[in-house]
């Protein structure tokens, strides 16, 4: 077999790329790769070999010690987690003890303090070297050459931080690499799982589900899911269930679906994570979830819904048009009939309708560029268009103005900082809210001569009459305030939940302001039940 032959068959039984086999073989024979950076570069290399030692050493270390008689604590935990000696093995899961001191034990094995502190396990504070971590049950992760690069530790119990996990440094990029994806690359990789944590990965192998991977916590990125790509053809995501995770499926699918890969979600009832799924149902009732998984296409149909109640018309007129849209984005007619198929059983709506309205999408599209076309000069005619705006809202607004002319002050000072003229959609209804606003924060409470206000804007006036001579049969001004608030306060906290998703979805933005989008998703969906 020729060298080129070699190096190949490495990356193909190995699953690596071609520097990557090279370099292992170069590691077999004994042979120095020839550096091509310069000795800056060269240095930095070494420095990376030793971290690489370091880290070894510790994982190795943590794992004997989980063994130990001091760690009966970490073998408590591990029993309840229910994870066997195997998996504990595989993964060389282990424990940092309450008085660890690495530093002590890398000293001894010749390595310097800045080789020590650069792996950072052993952080410098005033003189002394601290173990970064302690008590801890420790995943160290491993890359694809199952080189240590980091490690995650987590707490025995429910304090917090639950997780404590290595800094990016001279070996670790946490954007680059997949937890568990050293192990999984041996199973066979029609498929791989992503899932969210260390407990994810080790808890389904242990269980013969073999192909899975963890993002560790944070959404994914789009170097992990190249990473992905490499692998398997098909990608599962199997992220929680709570809100968060639900975030950041969406942002998973969006890059995943634009790097090309099949991506499917899988969809968990009666657990938090796969986890607590598979020591629950087992492995061949998760098996099923995996077959079962749904595409991007069926998982925003699903996040879709569940805002919306079918049995209200607008709500689902508004699902009809948002399926259209999301169907009409097939290029495949074929694929598109068994979508359209699918949602008509799935939700109970007939087919026509769906046909019915992509006809309408495609015809307003076509409509539009027409009319575009026409009048390429002057996009006056595009702005007049009528936009007709439901006349439930409409009347809902008409009723705030009529309740607000009725209570003057005392409404106002309730509702002034929930809605807002600009909350009105109706272009008359907003000037005469922001005329009303105005007078009242003069301290005009005698706005009767509020036709007067607008006495050359017809229009307005006989809206304003209208809304005069309305009777609403409102018993309790009070309460109706009251539902009226709340029916804004839910709609503009639905429309920021939309919002947020939307961007976690399209965006890409910084981890920081992942954190806060999701953070803020969270208080958003706690506030909204607690409206509902
Ligand atoms: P989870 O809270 O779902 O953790 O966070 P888990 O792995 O399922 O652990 P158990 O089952 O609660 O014991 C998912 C992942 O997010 C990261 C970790 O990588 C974790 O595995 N994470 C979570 C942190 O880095 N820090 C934290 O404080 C929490
Ligand atoms: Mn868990």
């Amino acid at each position: 077999m020729q060298d080129g032959n070699v190096i190949h068959f490495i990356s193909k039984i190995e699953n690596i790329d071609f520097k990557e086999s090279l370099e292992i073989l170069a590691e077999k024979a004994g042979i120095t790769l020839p550096v091509l950076e310069n000795g800056i570069d060269n240095k930095k290399q070494l420095l990376k070999e030793k971290v690489y030692e370091i880290n070894k050493e510790a994982a190795l270390y943590y794992h004997q010690t989980l063994y130990k008689d001091i760690s009966k604590s970490a073998q408590e935990y591990v029993k309840k987690r229910k994870l066997d000696n195997k998996t504990l093995k595989a993964y060389t899961i282990g424990y940092a003890p309450i008085n660890s001191n690495l530093y002590k034990i890398l000293k001894e094995k010749g390595f310097t303090d800045e080789e020590i502190l650069a792996s950072d396990l052993v952080n410098k504070v005033g003189n002394n070297f601290v173990d970064r971590f302690k008590n801890r049950l420790i995943f160290p992760i491993q890359d694809v050459r199952n080189r240590y690069i980091a490690f995650g530790g987590r707490v025995l119990d429910n304090s917090l931080p639950k997780y404590i996990n290595s800094p990016e440094n001279i070996v670790y990029s946490k954007a680059r690499n997949l937890y568990g994806l050293n192990v999984a690359k041996n199973s066979k990789l029609e498929k791989l799982i992503i899932v969210e944590g260390y407990m994810d990965v080790v808890s389904l192998h242990q269980r013969g589900i073999e192909n899975v991977v963890a993002s560790c916590g944070t959404a994914l990125t789009e170097a992990q899911g190249r990473l992905l790509r490499k692998y398997a053809e098909k990608v599962i995501i199997s992220y929680d269930s709570d809100a968060a995770g639900q975030a950041a499926t969406l942002r998973g699918l969006e890059i995943l679906t634009n790097l090309g890969c099949d991506i499917r979600v899988l969809q968990m009832d009666g657990a938090k994570d796969p986890d607590e799924y598979v020591i629950k149902y087992g492995n061949a009732r998760f098996e099923n979830l995996v077959e079962k998984a749904i595409s991007l296409i069926e998982f925003k149909i699903k996040v879709l819904k569940k805002d919306l109640d079918l049995n209200n018309v607008n709500d689902k007129i508004k699902f009809l048009n948002e399926i259209a849209k999301l169907v009409s984005t097939i290029d495949n007619r074929m694929e598109q009939e068994v979508y359209i198929d699918k949602i008509s059983r799935e939700y109970d709506i007939s087919k026509e309708a769906i046909y019915a309205e992509i006809n309408k999408l495609n015809y307003s599209k076509n409509q539009g560029k027409k009319i575009l076309e026409n009048n390429y000069r002057s996009s006056t005619i595009i702005k007049k268009k009528e936009v007709t705006l439901p006349e439930t809202l409409v009347k809902r607004e008409n009723m705030i103005i009529g309740i607000l002319l009725n209570g003057k002050t005392k409404v106002y000072e309730k509702i002034k900082d929930i809605l807002l003229p600009e909350d009105f959609k109706k272009e008359e209804n907003k000037k005469i809210m922001q005329k009303l606003y105005e007078e009242f924060e003069k301290g005009n409470s005698n706005i009767n001569n509020i036709l007067e206000i607008f006495n050359d804007n017809e229009e307005i006036i006989s809206i304003l009459t209208g809304i005069m001579a309305d009777d609403y049969e409102i018993k309790d001004d009070k309460k109706a305030i009251e539902d009226l608030i709340n029916n804004y306060k839910k709609e503009k906290l639905i429309s920021r939940k939309k919002e947020i998703i939307d961007i976690l979805n399209n965006e890409n933005i910084d981890k920081q302001k992942v954190i806060n989008l999701e953070k803020e998703l969270h208080d958003v969906i706690i506030e909204l039940a607690q409206i509902k």
